[in-house]
């Protein structure tokens, strides 16, 4: 064990749904690599409602705060219900400003013949996810889209300073800036001042639902993306659609201080409990954190294992079509990290 590893402790949230399969999942191969993480283990989600009385405990967000690394399944948000998200709760509780999202199509699974390799970067804590809604009248109701030049100018930055160090081309703001000339053009203003601060970065501008047929027909134009809240919510599940769906896409939330990592997908009810809920995008989030935290050869080698994994295409689970179980996928890979030691 290595001096950078005796230390290492990270808050784990299990999450409702299909969370527990795939977070239990991601530690199995995260040991496998070797790395020994402590796991501080926090309920949030429906779990934590009869405990705390409350879908967020305070506990698990100083858990975070002290930690500052947390792994994190999904989480249920009823639909119409007085509970706020978590998710949200959680972001805008640590700040966690920019949701980082890659997308490849380079493990071999993509449903699309054109080559994928783009990064999403969705402002997290405003827009019309601040949670402001009222009643204005019978049959009336409204919710405020909050845009803010202090939110999207760091969400700009975020993106142009992982492209710049990370040798991509070009950013694309992506806005309907047409119609919400207020709140949209605010966003668009700050990311152009971010911008020329870059002018190694081809920068461009593009409108939503154009955005979204682009994104379909010709995936390869887009290398680094900066989004608002929701923009970034919908063209990120529309983006994983492309590389094979929400079971491969991971994700980061990632403020000044502190990363929480997490797949794009949600719990699935519909398929859990049945011991077939893909683990990769918990897997890769986990990868995202152990680069985070400084193990990049381990995360490099997990990574090698999931791609030779891949290209074998067996023990795939259902929604990759195959009809292997979580565990029997989780297996496989990791007898591949072993083959790569
Ligand atoms: P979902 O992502 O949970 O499921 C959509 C579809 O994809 C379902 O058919 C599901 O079976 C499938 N799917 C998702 N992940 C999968 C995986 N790992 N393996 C195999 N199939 C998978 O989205 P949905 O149904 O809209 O949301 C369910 C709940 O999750 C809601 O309460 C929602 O609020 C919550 N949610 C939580 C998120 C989070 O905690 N970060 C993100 C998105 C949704």
């Amino acid at each position: 064990m290595t001096a950078k590893q005796k230390e290492l402790k990270v808050t784990l949230i299990p999450g409702d749904g299909i969370g527990p399969e795939v977070t239990s999942a991601a530690r199995k191969v995260i040991a496998a690599a070797g790395v020994v993480i402590d796991w501080e283990i926090m309920d949030a989600g429906a779990g934590a409602l009869d405990k705390y009385e409350t879908t967020l405990p305070e506990e698990t967000i100083e858990s975070i705060r002290k930690n500052k690394v947390a792994l994190k399944g999904p989480i249920t948000t009823p639909i119409g219900k007085g509970f706020t998200s978590v998710n949200v709760g959680l972001r805008k509780a640590l700040e966690l400003y920019s949701n980082i999202r890659p997308v490849r199509s380079a493990l071999g699974i993509s449903v699309h013949h054109k080559p994928i390799d783009l990064v999403i970067f969705r402002e997290n804590t405003e827009d019309l996810y601040a949670g402001l809604e009222q009643d204005v009248a019978p049959g009336v109701a409204q919710s405020l889209k909050i845009i803010t030049e202090a939110a999207s100018t760091r969400i700009a930055e975020s993106a142009f300073s992982w492209a710049a160090k990370n040798n991509r081309h070009t950013v694309h703001a992506v806005h309907k800036a047409n119609i919400m000339k207020k709140s949209d053009g605010l966003f668009l203003s700050c990311v152009r001042k971010v911008a020329a601060k870059y002018p190694g970065i081809t920068y461009k501008e593009i409108i939503v639902d154009n955005c979204a047929m682009q994104l379909v027909m010709h995936p390869e134009q887009f290398d680094v993306m900066v989004l608002g809240n929701l923009y970034g919510d919908i063209i990120s599940d529309l983006c994983a659609g492309l590389v094979g769906g929400l079971g491969v896409v991971p994700g980061a939330n990632i403020g000044d201080e502190m990363a929480v990592f997490e797949s794009v997908h949600g719990s699935a009810p519909d398929i859990a409990g049945k011991g077939i809920a893909n683990p990769l995008a918990t897997i890769l989030s986990a990868n995202m954190m152990l680069r985070h935290l400084g193990f990049s050869k381990e995360a490099d080698r997990i990574q090698a294992a999931i791609v030779l994994f891949l290209s074998e295409r067996h023990h795939l689970t259902p929604d990759m079509g195959g009809n292997a179980t979580t565990d029997e996928m989780v297996n496989a890979i990791i007898d591949k990290i072993k083959l790569l030691r």
